[in-house]
């Protein structure tokens, strides 16, 4: 137990999209070197919070606020989030002509660093980096995001965040329909950056699926725009096999 604030600390969160309130007083916290799972039914505002902690300017935050590491970043950028050490899925570009996935990482890595990393350093650094992930080294050379699948898309993301050494990832599964070696490979990426760098993880997801291969600390379920129930791993099992409308309320 810390007794300081939580290094993510989402509180009181309100949030409209198109005059319509989605987000009504989200409160939730996500520590170095522990995984929590965001999970709901479709429609519950998942990835409105994925959105907003991003830092995507069509969600208007209404209400509360987002600390992390002691800063209020409600109202920074995605860019001064990342600067930070906040990392967000598909905070990467959909797609570049002509950017390969080894020039993209290059450039994120070195807009946070103040000593630039040479193309040299940074072979070897990708290299050490995709072998730690168990990835071909031809993917590196892949034009970024052209051509890719989801689960490609989601190595990436896995990739780059390999590379960029997040204190804390949020990461939108997005309903992805990841095949098992995707789901092998970003799993087993979160569970080695948790070991080797203490990153936390927010891993927001519909199924149950992606956390058979991922041990969350804390599972916690969005409904209707509040968190309607707080539990271990087993609750994201019981979800599995009773869906969602049994396990709606809090504390049990
Ligand atoms: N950009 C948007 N414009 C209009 N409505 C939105 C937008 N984003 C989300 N919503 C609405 O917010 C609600 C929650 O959606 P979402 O956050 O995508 O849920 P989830 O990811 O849990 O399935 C839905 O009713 C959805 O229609
Ligand atoms: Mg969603």
């Amino acid at each position: 137990m810390k007794n300081n604030m939580a290094d993510l600390e989402i509180k009181n969160l309100h949030v409209t999209v198109n005059g319509k309130e989605i987000l009504r007083g989200v409160n939730l916290e996500v520590n170095k070197g522990e995984i929590i799972a965001l999970m709901g039914p479709n429609g519950s505002g998942k990835s409105t919070l994925a959105n907003v902690l991003m830092g995507n300017p069509d969600y208007e935050i209404t209400q509360g606020k987002i600390i992390f590491k002691d800063k209020d970043i409600t109202n920074m950028s995605p860019t001064e989030r990342a600067k930070l050490g906040l990392f967000l899925s598909f905070q990467y570009p959909s797609e570049i002509p002509g950017v390969s996935v080894a020039n993209f990482l290059r450039t994120a890595l070195n807009s946070r660093r103040r000593d630039k990393i040479s193309v040299l350093e940074f072979r070897d650094l990708l290299k050490e980096k995709m072998k730690l992930l168990n990835m071909k080294e031809s993917f590196a050379g892949r034009y970024l995001n052209e051509g890719f699948s989801g689960g490609e898309k989601k190595k990436n993301e896995i990739l780059q965040m390999a590379v960029l050494e997040p204190e804390i990832s949020i990461i939108d599964e997005n309903d992805s329909g990841l095949d098992v070696d995707a789901l092998r490979i970003v799993s087993n990426g979160i569970n080695l950056l948790k070991e080797k760098t203490g990153m936390g993880v927010l891993i927001i997801t519909h199924y149950n699926r992606i956390l058979k291969y991922i041990k969350p600390d804390k599972v916690v379920v969005l409904k209707e725009g509040a968190i309607s129930n707080v539990g271990d791993h087993e609750l994201a099992t019981r979800i599995e096999e009773e869906g969602y409308e049994g396990n709606i309320m809090i504390g049990g």
